[in-house]
């Protein structure tokens, strides 16, 4: 079965113009897409439709059909959303919001009201999957940007979601950090997540199996 699977969808901002249309992207269980395309084109907004930010927290005029794993993203309550698409964005300061690391990483499974025993077994996961446990009580505006992008990864991870968005996530990081993301992507893959990489640089879109470009408000497939 597909993780996500659009039909048609086309877009447009509240009294602006059709940002893309006829948008039939696939992605399966395991898989690593890449979506590439100029910049305002609309990748981070396709990245916001398929994780259900629009039109949820941000209004927007949707056509067609978004599915995650054969059901309608409409059809889906939030809480069920967020345990199957965890998305991280370029910029971390803007995604972190805890004042710890511990306390970002366990925001999402304390929300979901999961047993205390399950909580701290996720959180423990997470911070061992993106190499924080020894940061596990830092604050974390005093960490890297690198490792602030691991814990806005972490925090995902702690909701062990069946895809990954991951918008830009390399634009701010140095070399070693852009290896230790690339390396806790390769794993979620082999484990069966299924994840969408918004990216330009060449280097990051080698671990694609599949290559989809964006614009001039239509989607292609090919290198
Ligand atoms: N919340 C919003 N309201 C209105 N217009 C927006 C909003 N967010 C982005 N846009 C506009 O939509 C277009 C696509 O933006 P975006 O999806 O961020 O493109 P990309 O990620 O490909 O650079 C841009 O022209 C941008 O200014
Ligand atoms: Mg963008």
């Amino acid at each position: 079965m597909r993780a996500i699977e659009t039909r048609n969808i086309g877009f447009r901002y509240p009294g602006g113009p059709v940002l893309f249309s006829d948008v039939n992207i696939h992605l399966k269980s395991g898989e690593c897409v890449a979506l590439t395309g100029p910049s305002g084109c609309g990748k981070s907004t396709l990245c916001h439709i398929l994780a259900g930010i629009i039109p949820r927290s941000i209004p927007g005029a949707i056509g067609g059909n978004v599915l995650l794993f054969g059901e309608d993203i409409r059809d889906l309550p939030l809480a069920r959303i967020v345990q199957l698409v965890g998305i991280v964005f370029q910029n971390p300061d803007a995604q972190l919001f805890s004042p710890t690391v511990e306390d970002e990483i366990a925001f999402g499974p304390e929300n979901l009201c999961l047993p205390r025993h399950e909580i701290k077994e996720r959180i423990d996961n997470s911070l061992r999957a993106v190499h924080l446990v020894s940061h596990r009580l830092a604050e974390t505006q005093t960490l890297s940007q690198g490792q602030k992008q691991l814990v806005a990864l972490g925090a995902m991870l702690a909701l062990e979601p069946a895809i990954l968005i991951c918008d830009e996530v390399f634009a701010q990081l140095d070399q070693n950090s852009t290896h230790l993301v690339k390396e806790v992507l390769r794993l979620q893959k082999e484990q069966g997540c299924a994840i969408l990489m918004v990216d330009h640089n060449q280097d990051n879109l080698e671990m694609a199996d599949r290559i989809y470009r964006l614009e001039g408000g239509r989607m292609w497939e090919g290198p």
